[in-house]
Formats: C-alpha cells, sequence, structure tokens
C-alpha cells in the first residue's frame, strides 16, 4: 500500500475515534499529524491538544486496533506530539453550532406541546432561522407525523458517528418514532432513557442553529430530568390551556424548571378561543384569561395565546403546521410569539 493510500485510510479511521475530553472525533480535531518512512517501518504522528498519557495510550490502544486490521507488511510507530493550538474552545455542556436550546413543556397532557412546537418550529424557518426539532417525547413521538415524516425514517451516518436528521418544511427533525416501526412498545427506563436522549442530542448533525426546540413529554419526569443533566438548557416554555387544572399543572412544570434552575422564558395559552369553522366567531369555551393571570401570578412573561381551531388540528394530521399554510391571525401569533422568545433568549445570554 503506498504511504498516500495508507494515510486516506488512517485518516477515515480518526474520524471514527471519539476523544474522551473533547466530544469530538480525532478527525475533527485535525490530530493527524502525517505518516512518513522511516526505516523499515512507518511513523505515525499524531498531534495531541492535551499532554495527558493516560489519553494518549487509550488513543493508541484505538488506533493500533484499526491499523492491526489492515495487515501492513510493516510496523507501524505512533508518535504523539503535544500541540495545544488544537484544543477547541470549552463549551462546557452544549451543542457545538447550537445557540439555543429551548424545551418545550406542560405539566398536563394533551394541551398542545407538540402542536405548538411543530408550528413554532416551521414558523421560525419560515422566517428565516436555523431551526431544529428534537421529539423527546419517547413514549408518545408525534412530531414525525406533523412534519409528514411518518413512521421508520432511512437515516444516514455521515461516515463518522453521527447521523443526519431528516429536514421537513426547513426544519431539522428528529423523533424516536423514526427509529421504531409503528405498533412497537417502547420499554426504555431510567440510564437507557438518559441514554438515548444524549444521542439525540450530541450523535445528531445539527449543524448551525439558532434554535433547537425540544418537545417534551407530558409531566415532570425522567425525561425532563436527564435532559437537564445533560446539557445547558437556554429556557424552557410552558404550554398551557386557560382552564383551572392545567394551570394547576404548569405551575408544577413552572416549579420544576426552577429547581433544575432553567430560565422560564415564558407561557404560551393554547386553545384560548374557539373560532367556529362555519361562522369564524370565536367564543372562550374555556375560562378567559387564565394564561395571563398565571404569568403575572409567577411573574413569568406571556408570550402568547392560540386560538382552537378544527384547522390547526388537521394540520397536525397532514403534515404541513397551520401557521405556515397561508397567512393568518394564527400565523401573525406565532411571528409574534417567536419576537418575544428572541427578546427572552437575549435576557438571559
Ligand atoms: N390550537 C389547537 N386547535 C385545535 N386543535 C389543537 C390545538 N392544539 C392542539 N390541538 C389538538 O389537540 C391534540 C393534542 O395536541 P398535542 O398532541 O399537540 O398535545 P401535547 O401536549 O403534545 O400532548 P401529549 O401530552 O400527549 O404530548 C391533538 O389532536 C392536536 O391536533
Ligand atoms: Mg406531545
Amino acid at each position: 500500500m503506498e504511504l498516500q493510500q495508507l494515510e486516506s485510510k488512517i485518516s477515515d479511521a480518526l474520524k471514527k475515534i471519539e476523544h474522551p475530553t473533547y466530544k469530538q472525533s480525532l478527525g475533527e480535531l485535525n490530530m493527524l499529524g502525517g505518516l512518513e518512512e522511516d526505516g523499515d517501518a512507518i511513523k505515525l504522528h499524531i498531534k495531541t491538544p492535551d499532554p495527558d498519557r493516560k489519553i494518549q495510550i487509550a488513543l493508541e490502544a484505538q488506533i493500533r486496533g484499526f491499523i492491526t486490521k489492515l495487515d501492513l507488511p510493516k510496523k507501524v510507530k505512533i508518535k504523539f506530539s503535544v500541540d495545544e493550538t488544537l484544543k477547541p474552545e470549552d463549551i462546557g455542556n452544549r451543542i457545538r453550532g447550537v445557540k439555543n436550546i429551548i424545551v418545550i413543556g406542560s405539566g398536563k397532557g394533551g394541551v398542545g406541546k407538540s402542536t405548538v412546537s411543530a408550528n413554532l418550529a416551521a414558523a421560525m424557518a419560515a422566517k428565516g432561522l436555523k431551526v431544529g426539532l428534537l421529539d423527546a417525547d419517547i413514549y408518545g413521538p408525534s412530531i414525525g407525523k406533523m412534519f409528514g415524516l411518518s413512521g421508520k425514517q432511512p437515516l444516514f451516518g455521515d461516515g463518522q458517528r453521527k447521523v443526519e436528521p431528516p429536514m421537513a418544511h426547513g426544519v431539522k427533525v428528529i423523533s424516536f418514532s423514526f427509529l421504531l416501526n409503528p405498533d412497537q412498545a417502547v420499554i426504555w427506563r431510567g440510564p437507557m432513557l438518559g441514554k438515548a436522549v444524549e444521542q439525540f442530542l450530541y450523535e445528531i448533525i445539527w449543524g448551525e442553529l439558532d434554535y433547537l426546540l425540544i418537545d417534551l413529554p407530558p409531566g415532570t419526569g425522567d425525561v425532563q430530568l436527564s435532559l437537564a443533566q445533560l446539557v445547558d438548557l437556554d429556557g424552557a416554555i410552558i404550554v398551557t390551556t386557560p382552564q383551572n387544572v392545567a394551570i394547576q399543572d404548569a405551575t408544577r412544570a413552572v416549579a420544576m424548571f426552577q429547581e433544575v434552575k432553567i430560565p422560564i422564558l415564558g407561557i404560551i395559552e393554547n386553545m384560548s378561543e374557539f373560532v367556529c369553522p362555519h361562522c369564524g366567531k370565536s367564543s372562550h369555551i374555556f375560562s378567559k384569561n387564565g394564561g395571563p393571570a398565571f404569568a403575572a401570578k409567577y411573574r413569568v412573561p406571556f408570550l402568547g395565546d392560540l386560538p382552537l381551531m378544527t384547522e390547526i388540528m388537521e394540520s397536525g394530521e397532514e403534515g404541513t403546521p397551520f401557521a405556515i399554510q397561508k397567512e393568518s391571525p394564527v400565523q401573525k401569533s406565532y411571528n409574534e410569539i417567536i419576537d418575544r422568545i428572541g427578546v427572552e433568549v437575549e435576557r438571559y445570554r
């Protein structure tokens, strides 16, 4: 094998080995220093951002494992040299390239978290923002359908460790439903659940994003807590309906986010009023003003309200969020909500 050919093989291999400290591949970190003939051996230069010998030894073992498989006629010597310029900027518990990570939650189920997440994400993309949407509801994933991405999706890797998310309406979407057959039951619990969520955060090619929205399952359980530990969340949005029961559950959601120190960007009241599909008149079928009163009580911003409309429900079945279907008061409301979110995330920066 020619030296050049070998170099390209090793370069490919380095893309598949992850640096334990920086959570990037050796390829991404540019650690390949080059190859040279060295008497009857080959010398492989590996540049390393930190001088830790233990890490070097572990990495060397992984590189050797790969080289052994090539069955080369010559011996390969691996030489590490420290190059601190390769050290990536410390971004803590963040996803590289993603500016804001926002979770969308509620205490109660069925208040429209997924519908709001889908419409919000699509409306953001229509405004020119770069958006990703992660459906973290592993028990009842519904985001896929709302984007017309039903059931199991063919997911393509980049030849390294990461997976490209499917894109619909300008939004990069990932959902547990893409991995499962429609009638497959999910039995993940505790640690497994955390691992699955972690993979969705860090092993997806999100690229550069203004917003990564995370649609949470209902309640205040495992997923919420593992997320808060896995990644620095920039804020939470709480969706509620106006009636008292939903508001009580929203109180629990507020308490949970405050406990894990995630800034609450605000409240969105969904199904505020019913718009009659026949006459177009609106009526408050639930009590009026629950959301704004709630926001005032907990001193969190009120981001906006959204009506209950047959078309919104139908759009969730069709696969194109209503907020981007046509110009409408709903579209306007979403755009205002997006502006308010923009103001809030800046406040906490
Ligand atoms: N503003 C709305 N107008 C009409 N229908 C709506 C509206 N918001 C949500 N829905 C409908 O209500 C149902 C529940 O909404 P959705 O699935 O978004 O709630 P959720 O809070 O995500 O539920 P879960 O807690 O199960 O995840 C869906 O059928 C959806 O289409
Ligand atoms: Mg949902």
